[in-house]
């Protein structure tokens, strides 16, 4: 993150707070959470974007601490689930700045946003319309919907993370008039307020031509429903994916200079087809917590393994791993890593940095080069962890999960705190 640097020891030291003292204090593995950089990138999105809409995508990370700097910052929320929802209010979020996510949300949390006063509901099959007609009925409200479309774009990035091709589980296809008819039905509903489009092509995307091609696709959707059908559809949302450097080998490129070209875009489209131009939201998650936190390990041992060729690699292994980050298993995810509790004056030696979990795809960091003299009990810290990682944390050989230390001007401030065993024991009915 930003705020972070190696001080005289070579110890690391985020936001003021040397990791050597947060660790002594608070064990490792610790997500270190560094909230300047996490609000000055929340603020970089909101004035690169002037005018928009941001909303910061729960599913990267979410806890209260969270949402309230996103309040604060004067960003809105895009929750996906009931329980993203419940961390919301929780948190005292003003319930109209929350979009709700997702392709089969239950009837229950239908209802729950609902009943919160949800700002609006972003719709996904024909299934969730009818629910929502439903529950608005019964209620005597009027359900402010926005529509999932499929802009048929091939993004860039991995597989399991790309969302607007044809092939996969989201969204109304445009290309198969799917789009249309939802639009045509939502109009229709006296239940349900049409708030506009949405679409969201995937996730770590460096570009903005992917962005582009959906805004044309969905602008020019947009054009024709409001000409055949007389539709005014006031927003419009191109979702998040906003690409992060994860090593010095990624593209460094400016996610709120994206979101700045993607606006311009917009106009430009609206102009060629002669509609007004909607106001336009954008989702991005990664791209503001990620490079915000990183994960302190301990080192527990080192190996020495034999390769092919006489050649050897050195097996670092941690306090953590696969359940704390499962991106680099899942993904193939690359990440880097750095010494940080001392100064080292060793060769570097490639090392790969492993877990302390029952399976060999359980790598932190696949390769890196490390001082040759690491030993256990030196701290690693990987960087750019904030995304998807406590998020998608799991107990894995009931591994309590690590707790989340915000640091900010020299303070250290515990906002999730660790699991304990008993935590883990808790939902065992067979425990005494
Ligand atoms: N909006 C929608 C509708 C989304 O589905 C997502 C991410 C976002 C916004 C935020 O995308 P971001 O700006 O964070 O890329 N677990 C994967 C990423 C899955 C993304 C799911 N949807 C990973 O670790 O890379």
């Amino acid at each position: 993150s930003t705020n972070s640097k190696k001080n005289a020891d070579g110890a690391l030291e985020v936001g003021g707070v040397d990791v050597r003292e947060l660790v002594e204090q608070h064990g490792s593995p610790a997500y270190v959470l560094d909230e300047a950089d996490f609000r000055a990138r929340a603020r970089a999105f909101k004035e690169g974007f002037k005018g928009f809409d941001v909303y910061y995508a729960g599913k990267a990370f979410l806890c209260t601490t969270i949402v309230r700097w996103v309040m604060e910052e004067g960003l809105n929320l895009d929750i996906c689930s009931g329980g993203e929802l419940a961390v919301a209010l929780r948190a005292g979020a003003d319930p109209r700045r929350l979009g709700f996510h997702g392709n089969n949300k239950s009837e229950q949390e239908l209802a729950r946003a609902l009943d919160a006063g949800v700002g609006r509901i972003i719709v996904d099959s024909q299934y969730e319309i009818s629910r929502l007609i439903e529950l608005a009925k019964e209620r005597g409200v009027v359900a402010p919907v926005m529509i999932r479309v499929t802009a048929g774009v091939e993004a860039h990035t991995h597989e399991y993370i790309a969302t607007a091709h044809e092939d996969q589980k989201f969204g109304f296809s445009i290309t198969s008039g799917a789009a249309y008819d939802a639009v045509a039905r939502v109009n229709e509903a006296p239940e349900l307020e049409l708030l506009g489009l949405h679409s969201h092509i995937g996730s770590q995307i460096f570009d903005s031509s992917g962005f582009e091609v959906a805004a044309k696709r969905v602008i020019a959707l947009h054009a024709r429903v409001s000409d055949e059908l007389g539709v005014d559809m006031p927003e419009l949302d191109l979702g998040g994916g906003f690409g992060i450097a994860y090593t010095t080998q990624d593209d460094p490129s400016d996610p709120a200079q994206l979101a700045t070209e993607m606006g311009k875009i917009v106009e430009h489209e609206c102009r060629a087809f002669g509609v007004d131009v909607p106001k336009v939201s954008i989702e991005p998650g990664r791209a503001i917590v990620g490079p915000a936190v990183c994960t302190v390990y301990t080192v527990g041992t080192v190996k020495e393994v034999e390769l092919d060729a006489g050649a050897s690699r050195t097996y670092i292994s941690v306090d953590g791993g696969m359940s704390d980050n499962i991106r680099t298993a899942l993904y193939d995810a690359d990440y880097s890593c750095t010494l940080a509790s001392r100064y080292s004056a060793a060769e570097p030696a490639l090392a790969r940095v492993v877990g302390k979990h029952c399976e060999s795809g359980d790598i932190v960091v696949k390769d890196e080069f490390l001082p040759s003299d690491v030993i256990p009990g030196d701290l690693v810290a990987v960087p750019g962890t904030g995304a998807y990682c406590r998020s998608m944390a799991s107990n894995y050989n009931h591994v309590p999960r690590p707790p989340v230390i915000a640091v900010n001007d020299g303070q250290l401030r515990v906002v999730v705190r660790r699991e304990t065993e008993e935590d883990l024991l808790r939902l065992d009915m067979g425990a005494e």
